[in-house]
């Protein structure tokens, strides 16, 4: 029997066409004599489509196409999802051995839909609802990595409503604390969406208006001054780490356009990097991952300075960039494990935690 793997792509957050890109290769490279593929797309307002090809709906904008809606129930006896009207040959729900959430972002990769397969009872790959929803949000992430001795930058956080009710306390507070530049990011975000670097009062200013439209917590950091170097991590218990990569932004930071957009961006695999700075950044981007209780997959990023001989963590990716070509599956395949191979293995991961939460108790026998 084959394994039935439904891939959950597109959705409802500003990454919803890298999620459509990252999918696509998923999809192909999938292994067709092990796994039953069944894609589903999600559409920016949130509807989920299946039964045709709801890649190509999503892509083209010709929605639905053949596809019909579809639910993922929370009742653990169906196992999967509902069709909405009858889906083909008159069914009326089809179960899910695992699922694939390629969902990168608000909504995907902060524990949302993490929580509705949790309830459905469907095994599923990368982190649970806490790793995910922790990795997220870069204020709680910050946190406890500051438990854990994690080596990160000076930081600043409030409300949006504690800056509109005295932004000069917090503007004070920060020229104090931080100085310029700065970076202003909204706490639970991704792609670089709502973040800014400030050079001045007015720029900061400015910056927190603009992270305060995406979220309501925002957080101020120190400049960290490095390279940017990723590490995935691989594994459940005991997770492996890859050899590191580099990101050269094509911009002053990595924004949204270096990152989607104009594809001067470079990608150094390896990266040349001192051996022990590389076993260091390979054992902190283990550390980064356990510390949130994170399984299956994420990539940790740094800054290292390396005259300086100074490494720090600036954030996990629970559901990295998936395309051939991007830096998660890159990582690996430069350190021996085949892009199909990485699938394979993530697959197990999620069956794996799946089987091992099930032999938990969740009630008291009375
Ligand atoms: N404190 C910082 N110092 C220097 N550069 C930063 C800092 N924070 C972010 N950046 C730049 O901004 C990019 C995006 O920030 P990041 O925190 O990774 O947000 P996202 O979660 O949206 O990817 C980074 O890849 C880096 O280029
Ligand atoms: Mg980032």
């Amino acid at each position: 029997m084959k394994l039935k793997v439904g891939v959950l792509c597109g959705g409802r957050s500003g990454e919803h066409e890298v999620s459509l890109k990252s999918a696509a290769s998923i999809i192909e490279a999938l292994d067709k004599e092990k796994y039953e593929v069944i894609p589903i797309g999600i559409t920016k307002e949130g509807t989920w489509l299946a039964g045709d090809d709801p890649l190509e709906a999503l892509s083209s904008g010709k929605l639905p196409g053949n596809n019909k809606p579809v639910f993922i129930v929370p009742d653990p006896s169906v196992g999967g999802f509902m069709w909405l009207k009858e889906g083909p040959s008159g069914k009326s729900f089809e179960k899910l051995d695992v699922v694939f959430p390629v969902l990168h972002g608000t909504y995907g990769e902060d524990g949302t839909v993490q929580g509705l397969l949790e309830l459905a009872g469907i095994p599923y790959i990368g982190p649970g609802v806490l790793g995910a929803s922790a990795g997220m949000d870069k204020v709680i992430m910050k946190m406890v990595y500051q438990q854990n001795a994690l080596p990160i930058g000076k930081y600043v956080y409030f409300l949006k409503k504690e800056w509109d009710e005295n932004n000069e306390v917090w503007l004070d507070k920060i020229e104090e604390k931080l100085g310029y530049p700065c970076f202003i990011k909204p706490s639970n975000m991704g792609s670089s969406v709502g973040i800014s670097k400030a050079k001045g009062r007015k720029e900061l200013s400015e910056a927190v208006e603009e992270a305060g439209l995406w979220d309501r917590r925002i957080v101020v950091e120190e400049y960290i001054k490095g390279r940017e170097i990723e590490v995935s991590v691989l594994g459940n218990d005991k997770p492996a780490a890859s050899v590191p990569g580099e990101i050269v932004p094509s911009s002053d930071f990595y924004d949204y356009k270096a990152k989607y957009i104009d594809d001067r961006s470079q990608l150094i695999i390896p990266a040349e990097l001192e051996p022990h700075l590389t076993a260091k950044v390979r054992d902190l981007a283990v550390k980064s991952f356990t510390a949130l209780d994170c399984t299956g997959m994420g990539r940790i990023d740094f800054f290292v300075d390396e005259k300086e001989e100074k490494i720090i963590v600036n954030e996990i990716n629970t559901i990295p960039g998936f395309t051939q070509v991007s830096m998660y599956p890159k990582l690996w395949e430069a350190s021996g494990l085949s892009y199909s191979e990485l699938l394979d293995r993530l697959i197990k991961l999620a069956i794996e935690r799946f089987d091992e939460k099930k032999q938990l108790k969740t009630a008291f026998d009375l």
